[in-house]
């Protein structure tokens, strides 16, 4: 079984999603991360396209939600502290715009599902990944609120930036996201808004979860 939840940089879908997972004893899978993932590859391939392909090719990309926390492995070693910095943050778009990028991170997210039940979190899973999928939400916010949580969720993380670089960073990746050809940022015609710039944390998970169990009989 497969949830998804679509939605911009920051709506807050993340911590929304492995909240339900969590409540709801189901696995979570964040699809940015294994953009991010493949971020890293990019980067150390000194953002050649070519040498790129043939290392995506020849990596082992693991990944596990564990100890509160998405994970991923590339050939076994654990790159999870890379996936939040600002080089793979300035880069990740550029990366997730090309073709082959979306089919490994697509073939790595279908593998995943086949063996259990998933809330995955995303910007194409309702339309392009999982078209089928048997719940689909896409989570809004407006773009100064999705700034300041980014921006608070990288202090905390020791990063030093401004509120205005983040919102800036938000602002381009929303274009990109949104623009490319390939499977860009779209809600799906099918799926369930949720606006969480007036809702806190508690009412999201809550409204989530309730529609999952209204609507879903989980394993
Ligand atoms: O959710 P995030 O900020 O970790 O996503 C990182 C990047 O990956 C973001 O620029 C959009 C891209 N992405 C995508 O193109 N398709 C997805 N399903 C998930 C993320």
């Amino acid at each position: 079984m497969i949830i998804v939840i679509d939605g911009p940089a920051g709506a807050g879908k993340s911590t929304t999603a492995k909240a339900v997972a969590k409540k709801l004893g189901i696995q979570y899978l964040d699809s940015g991360a294994l953009y991010r993932a493949l971020t890293v590859i990019y980067l150390e391939s000194g953002k050649d396209a070519d040498s790129f392909f043939k290392k995506l090719k020849d990596k082992d990309i693991t990944f596990k939600y564990t100890d509160e926390q998405f994970r991923v492995w590339l050939n076994e070693k654990d790159i999870t502290d890379k996936l939040r910095s600002s080089n793979v943050a300035d880069e990740v778009s550029t990366v997730a715009s090309l073709l082959k990028s979306r089919e490994r991170v697509n073939e790595l997210m279908r593998e995943a599902v086949e063996h259990d039940t998933y809330i995955a979190e995303g910007r194409d899973l309702g339309t392009a990944v999982f078209p089928d999928a048997d719940l689909k939400f896409f989570m809004k916010a407006d773009v100064n609120e999705r700034a300041r949580r980014r921006y608070e969720e990288l202090l905390e993380a020791g990063e030093e930036t401004s509120l205005k670089k983040v919102k800036q960073n938000i602002l381009e990746r929303d274009y990109k996201d949104s623009q490319r050809k390939t499977d860009p940022l779209k809600q799906a015609d099918d799926a369930i808004i949720v606006d969480t710039t007036n809702l806190d944390f508690e009412q999201q998970v809550a409204q989530i979860c309730s529609d999952i169990t209204d609507k879903l009989e989980l394993p």
